[in-house]
């Protein structure tokens, strides 16, 4: 796969939080090129999660719009996103356990996520069981949800991400539960996916991470400092 670029536009996000407006994006415009890596960065509440969420069509903006591959994500259809993310776009929720299926163990969970891919990409996938021992789940595979811990879960919910080797991944904070050596596992592995070809967006305070991408970005208050 070849990665898809990136396009924001004024993109608004205010959440109504008992009939208070908050302001999580104020007008943010970016453009990531196909096949770049980038990382997102910003204090706390500075809107972050917010843009990625948006991204990956999980809620509507206020106004404004953003574009994967030239296709407008805010406009399409519950259906239209099914389709984009389990083809075309790989995504890392904060929280691990709400990427992943409670009720399969961890090799199924990586399966499942590379159901739904097209035949003419099938040869560009990896066997689960390559991902999971990369990331140091090798030994996990068999295990359900329950029985892995917080980091073996994260480092899964990167593994399910990537699982499709899709066009772009977007990750919010993939690495916030992980030990040194475990973060470097999945550095390694966003690296590797990048020189594939795969448009990242990655979410972290990880220094080390920010580092071995293309390009950092700072949001601050719903605005990218310039
Ligand atoms: N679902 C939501 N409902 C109400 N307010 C929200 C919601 N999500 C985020 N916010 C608010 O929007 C602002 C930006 O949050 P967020 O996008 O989560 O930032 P970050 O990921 O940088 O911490 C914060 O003030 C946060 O409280
Ligand atoms: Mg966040």
């Amino acid at each position: 796969m070849t990665g898809l670029d990136i396009r924001v536009e004024a993109l608004e996000m205010v959440y109504d939080v008992d009939g208070e407006q908050v302001h999580a994006l104020r007008g943010v415009d970016l453009a990531v090129a196909a096949g770049e890596s980038v990382a997102l960065l910003g204090p706390s509440g500075s809107g972050k999660s917010s843009m990625m969420t948006l991204l990956a069509g999980l809620q509507k903006p206020t106004s404004g719009r953003a574009l994967i591959g030239g296709q407008d994500v805010t406009a399409m259809t519950e259906r239209q996103l099914l389709a984009l993310r389990s083809r075309d776009v790989g995504v890392v929720v904060q929280g691990p356990a709400r990427n992943l299926l409670p009720y399969a163990n961890a090799e199924d969970n990586v399966r499942f996520a590379q159901r739904a891919v097209p035949r003419d990409r099938r040869d560009r996938l990896r066997p689960p069981v390559e991902l999971l021992e990369e990331l140091g789940l090798g030994h996990v595979r068999r295990s359900r949800l329950g029985a892995l811990s917080g980091g073996e879960q994260q480092r899964l919910s990167l593994a399910v991400g990537l699982a499709g080797a899709p066009g772009v991944l977007l990750a919010d904070e993939p690495t916030s539960q992980l030990d040194a050596v475990n973060r470097s596992h999945v550095v390694d592995m966003l690296v590797s996916a990048a020189a594939g070809g795969t448009t990242i967006v990655v979410i972290t305070h990880d220094e080390h991470m920010a580092s071995q991408v293309d390009r950092a970005i700072h949001l601050r208050d719903g605005e990218l400092v310039p």
